[in-house]
């Protein structure tokens, strides 16, 4: 069973808490996340990782709820946000300025000096024209800003086409043919240090090839800007290293440690990784009740109460979600088209999907939901957003309570001239 949650006497628990008790008591759908889980994730990266200099910073997009942060923060990650919005909940979480690296491709100026006034660790500058606006919120704070530049390695990290970030042809960071010349503009500009190389080239990566070569062309360009007066000293590796959602076999935190030792290792850098699925996504869950079971002509359709506005990664990337009942009733297996009640024919989780028979009323959950989950959610169809709740051992505590019908209509107004 994935980790987190594991079954005891039929009952699928996380912790020491049955998911069927959590369900009853704050309703569905609602999103778990095992405490435990996202404890032992961070300390597997920190073991195969800090003894060779590098340190955690989580990618706050994948789960940005505070209480995540700030058991993250308690255990000593550091944070990769990519935008103020990010920034502010790390710093409401409690997360020290000083361990927050601020990454994205299109801060504004707004944002930089927010990130400058912050004083965050880093900033991870993707483009020349932030280049320049970066210097000059830094010289208006009076402040000298160490930066990285992020480099487009254009290797193919052979993962979905929507999560794949370091070719050519993606948006992010600097051609490492061209970086040299950005990093000595960066040089002689005023108010930044550019003294660290950052990349990422995608998510969910089950090979570490693409990293290694993405490694190499970085150590590469670091031996050269020391050898033109350009002293390098930070590298940020980027995240992405890939879950088990159904049958991958993950990339070990060994092998991983053992590429970047082999090519960036005895550059005696300060180094950093921000990985974000790989701490949580499988520490989480979202619960949905059985609304009804609807036989079609060739297909027995499973409608759930949750829906693509609660977890959109089965639609928007053709993902595979375990999806299982949290009691085990011994019922025979069944076959479903696992859908929610939303008005899209994309309102689907799995199609033709094998899994114990379930009735109404019965509570499944879908698994490997504690990254871009939440996070992705919309009000779509009117749907308040679900609450989140964290379990550590035997405590349960409401991290995000349920959004009401009154949350959603407070934020708009209709014009006088209407009324
Ligand atoms: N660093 C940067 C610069 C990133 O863009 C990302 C993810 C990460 C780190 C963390 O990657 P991770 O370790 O989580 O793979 N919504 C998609 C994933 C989008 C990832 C975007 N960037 C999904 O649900 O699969």
């Amino acid at each position: 069973m994935i980790e987190g949650f594991v079954r005891r006497d039929g009952e699928l628990c996380a912790g020491s808490v049955p998911l069927g008790r959590l369900a009853g008591d704050y309703g569905t759908p609602v999103f778990v996340y095992s405490g435990g889980a996202v404890r032992a994730a961070y300390r597997a990266y920190d073991a195969a990782l800090g003894p060779l200099g590098v340190r955690v910073c989580y990618a706050v997009k994948a789960n940005g709820n505070q209480a995540i942060l700030r058991l993250l923060a308690g255990e000593g990650a550091g944070m990769d946000v990519v935008s103020a919005g990010e920034m502010t909940r790390c710093l409401a979480a409690g997360v020290p300025a000083d361990r927050i690296v601020f990454s994205g491709v299109g801060k504004t100026r707004e944002e930089l000096d927010r990130a400058v006034a912050a004083g965050v660790h880093q900033i991870n500058v993707e483009s020349v024209p932030e280049l320049e606006a970066l210097s000059a919120a830094a010289v208006a704070a009076g402040t000298t800003m160490p930066i990285a530049i992020r480099i487009n390695p254009d290797v193919d990290a052979r993962t979905h086409a929507k999560i794949t970030t370091g070719r050519k042809e993606n948006k992010f960071g600097i051609d490492a043919s061209v970086a040299r010349g950005v990093f000595h503009r960066a040089h002689a500009l005023p108010g930044i240090d550019p003294c660290g190389i950052a990349l990422h080239i995608g998510s969910q990566l089950t090979d570490l090839a693409p990293y290694r070569d993405a490694y190499a062309v970085m150590a590469d360009l670091a031996t050269t800007l020391r050898g033109e007066g350009i002293a390098i000293a930070r590298l940020d590796l980027g995240g992405g290293i890939g879950i088990r959602y159904r049958d991958e076999t993950p990339i070990a935190l060994a092998d991983y440690a053992a590429v970047i030792r082999e090519t960036v290792g005895d550059l005696g850098c300060e180094m950093m990784v921000e990985p974000g699925r790989s701490l949580v996504g499988n520490a989480g869950a979202l619960l949905a009740r059985v609304v009804y079971v609807k036989p079609g002509d060739s297909r027995t359709f499973l409608i759930l109460d949750a829906a693509m506005n609660d977890l959109i990664r089965p639609t928007l990337y053709e993902a595979w979600h375990d999806i299982v009942p949290v009691r085990d009733r011994g019922c025979g297996p069944a076959t479903y088209d696992i859908v929610g009640p939303v008005c899209e024919s994309g309102d689907t989780f799995a199609t033709r999907r094998a899994m114990p028979a379930v009735e109404p009323g019965d509570v499944v959950a879908i698994l490997s939901a504690g990254a871009y989950g939440a996070v992705m959610g919309s009000t779509y169809n009117a749907r308040p957003l679900p609450p989140e709740l964290l379990v550590d051992g035997d405590r349960v505590a409401v991290v995000r309570r349920r959004q009401t019908l009154d949350d959603l209509l407070a934020l708009e107004a209709v014009p006088a001239w209407l009324a």
